[in-house]
């Protein structure tokens, strides 16, 4: 079977800033991947590119992205198929946030069967079926009860977690989720991560998530990317990811991806000098 996420020399620049730099990958049909790295390492780049919302720069043979075998770019041009590869890729991501005033409901609707239903929605235009279809969702990520509120009454996680029910109305087969858990405490991320692994074991979805907290991704992924100014540092088992090879790959800005308590400082080259003086 084609796989789930296929990003071909995948180069993005801003300027002479190489966001994104020469990046290939393959993701099969319901894998699980964190992709980890510093801030400004190129995470929301590389996701953006994956769900066609930017273009990769132009050239011959590279910039190619596919989802299950429906070309979503290619040499820095939009597919004709992208509209059905993104059909079913589904996106969490914070600035995609659900719209405020809209009820939860609406929103899972809504996501669901696309922009120009936004209309049809607020005038509550959906079917008996629908709407069981997007209550059932809701339910599976926890949150039914919440259903008739307007959106921007649920906190952080919540909300998180109606773009996942969203992500299932839609029929996703990948999940690309862009630093799902990043301004959430420690108990509403756990839950959001859970949903993430849950919705991916039962329904078989693609999942990919950024994030900056590498014990998440230890702990909820087999497989890990590592990316360091744009590249592709690490792509392997997470089992492998401690906080010496994180140093080892990141040097003194690993600081920034460890629990303080398990980071330990690159040695000085100067140590001994600095502490005769
Ligand atoms: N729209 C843009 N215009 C110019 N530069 C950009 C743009 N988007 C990203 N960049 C630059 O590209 C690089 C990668 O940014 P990106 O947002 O992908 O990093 P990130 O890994 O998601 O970081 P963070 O962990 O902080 O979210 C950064 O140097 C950033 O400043
Ligand atoms: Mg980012």
């Amino acid at each position: 079977m084609a796989a789930a996420l296929e990003l071909d020399r995948v180069t993005k620049t801003y300027g002479a800033m190489r966001a994104v730099d020469g990046v290939s990958l393959s993701i099969a049909p319901g894998e699980r991947v964190a992709l980890i790295g510093a801030s400004g390492s190129g995470k929301s780049t590389l996701i953006r590119v994956a769900s066609g919302l930017s273009l990769a720069d132009r050239g011959a043979g590279q910039g190619i992205v596919r989802s299950f075998g429906v070309s979503v770019q290619e040499e820095g041009r939009l597919s004709r198929e992208v509209r059905r590869a993104r059909r079913h890729i589904g996106l969490v991501f914070q600035q995609f946030a659900l719209v405020g005033r809209l009820s939860v409901l609406t929103n899972v609707l809504v996501g669901a069967l696309g922009r120009m239903s936004v209309l049809r929605g607020t005038l509550g235009l959906f079917n008996e079926d629908e709407r069981r279809t997007a209550y059932a969702a809701l339910a599976e990520v926890g949150i039914a009860a919440h259903a008739a509120k307007k959106a921007r009454q649920l906190s952080g996680g919540q909300q998180q977690r109606v773009a996942i029910a969203r992500a299932l109305v839609q029929g996703a087969k990948l999940v690309l989720a862009d630093e799902p858990i990043a301004s959430l405490d420690p108990k509403s991320a756990k839950r959001v991560m859970d949903t993430l692994v849950t919705m991916s074991r039962d329904h078989g979805i693609a999942l990919v998530v950024s994030l900056h907290q590498v014990d998440y991704a230890t702990a909820y992924f087999d497989r890990v990317v590592a990316m360091n100014a744009g590249r592709v540092v690490f792509d392997g088992p997470a089992s492998k990811i401690t906080a010496a090879f994180l140093t080892e790959l990141y040097g003194a800005s690993a600081e920034e991806l460890i629990l303080p308590s398990q980071f330990t400082a690159p040695a000085a080259p100067n140590a001994e000098l600095v502490s005769a003086s």
